[in-house]
């Protein structure tokens, strides 16, 4: 068997990788494709190094753009890659512009898609992910979903592939990782903080709007902590945009720093205090079991009920008259507590790539 795998942004790298790892070690032959819309050094390339993985046979630089353009540009190219390679399988992971890419070039070659993480549903038509993981799934022939929720959201959508239950490889990643990351020092950033909150965000229905971006910036400012955040270059340009960058930092309690590769990202999420976060990755990362951490997810809606349902994610919505509240209560009522990772085993990788071996 020869899978093709396809990857374009961040959270892609890190939660691909175990499946290439398995490939590694089993000695599977396989075709690696970024369609390069994350490029910036701290959002793509660090992270081969810190995932242990080769760096990517053919990257398409297909840059920024809008949504259509972005992914025009990667069908063309990914279409091209394919015809020439003739895979057995081109493997997706989640909900990204080039997941659809991939999804739809390989479909019409009649080339079967393997979608990871599949049968996630936030029910938010605003937002460009939800509208590439439906179509993705209603054209793959193997979704993987990550829990029997997943599974069920897909039985009801009538999805015409196999669906098989695996777990999240975040999971597997996270885990291995974690034990390399707490090897290495502390990060300078949160060296001389006694305590402190981690803030991430970047989801277009947050930053790209004034109104709700402000109304972030000043309810995070009320919480009165020690924040790190991590930015994304998607916020740092809308912040700058709208000349909230001032009042942010206004009162030095707010660190901001360029994006980070992942092993100091997980040292710093695992010493926080709790997680403030819209990422979708960093929702499932909070369960695994050598994080454990409490998240509030700053989105109306989210696509990880599980994360929610096992008591490690709160989502507290955006209104800045209600969400530091919401957190507060939370935080005096105690963080720490046993919780079940609804994400699996840490071995989703293996079970997927086996299933295919068997299938193909
Ligand atoms: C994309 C994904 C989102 C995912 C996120 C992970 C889609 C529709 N969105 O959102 O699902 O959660 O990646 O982080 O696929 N930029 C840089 N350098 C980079 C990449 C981006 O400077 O390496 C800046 C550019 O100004 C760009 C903006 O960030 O216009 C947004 O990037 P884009 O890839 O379009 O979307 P993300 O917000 O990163
Ligand atoms: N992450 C990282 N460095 C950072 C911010 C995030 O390594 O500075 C990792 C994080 O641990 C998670 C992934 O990036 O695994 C999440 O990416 P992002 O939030 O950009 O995307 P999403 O998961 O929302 O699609």
């Amino acid at each position: 068997m020869r899978p093709f795998f396809v990857i374009g942004t961040r959270p892609e790298i890190i939660k691909m990788a175990p499946l290439l790892w398995y490939c590694d070690k089993m000695e599977i032959d396989y075709f690696f494709l970024h369609t390069g819309q994350h490029y910036s050094q701290f959002m793509s390339d660090s992270f081969f190094k810190d995932m242990s993985i080769r760096s990517p046979d053919k990257n398409l630089s297909i840059g920024s753009g809008t949504q259509a353009e972005q992914t025009a540009r990667a069908m063309i190219g990914i279409e091209k890659e394919l015809m020439e390679d003739q895979p057995d399988v081109v493997l997706v992971q989640g909900d990204t512009n080039a997941v659809l890419s991939a999804a739809i070039a390989a479909a019409k070659l009649h080339i079967p898609v393997g979608h990871v993480e599949a049968g996630l549903r936030s029910y938010d038509i605003r937002m460009p992910e939800e509208h590439n993981r439906r179509l993705t799934d209603h054209v793959s022939q193997f979704l993987f979903a990550p829990t029997k929720k997943s599974a069920e959201i897909l039985r009801s959508e009538n999805v015409w592939g196999e669906i098989h239950i695996t777990g999240n490889t975040i999971i597997d990643a996270m885990e291995d990782r974690l034990k390399i990351a707490k090897k290495r020092p502390l990060p300078y950033i949160i060296k001389d903080l006694k305590s402190f909150v981690l803030l991430t965000m970047h989801r277009a229905e947050n930053v790209d709007d004034k109104e709700t971006l402000t109304g972030i910036v000043e309810g995070v400012l009320s919480l009165d902590r020690n924040i790190v955040f991590p930015i994304h270059p998607r916020t740092i340009k809308r912040l700058n945009e709208f000349n909230l960058i001032d009042r942010f930092t206004s009162r030095g309690s707010v660190h901001l720093i360029e994006p980070i590769g992942y092993l100091d990202f997980l040292n710093i999420m695992s010493r926080s205090e709790f997680i403030l976060t819209d990422s979708g990755g960093i929702q499932e990362e909070a369960t695994a079991p050598s994080m454990n951490k409490k998240v509030f997810v700053m989105r109306t809606s989210t696509e990880r009920p599980e994360a929610v349902d096992s008591g490690h994610a709160t989502v507290v919505g955006v209104d800045p008259n209600r969400f530091p509240r919401i957190i507060l209560e939370e935080v005096k009522k105690g963080l720490v507590s046993e919780r079940k990772c609804p994400y699996g085993n840490g071995r989703a990788a293996e079970r997927i790539m086996q299933i295919l071996l068997n299938r193909l």
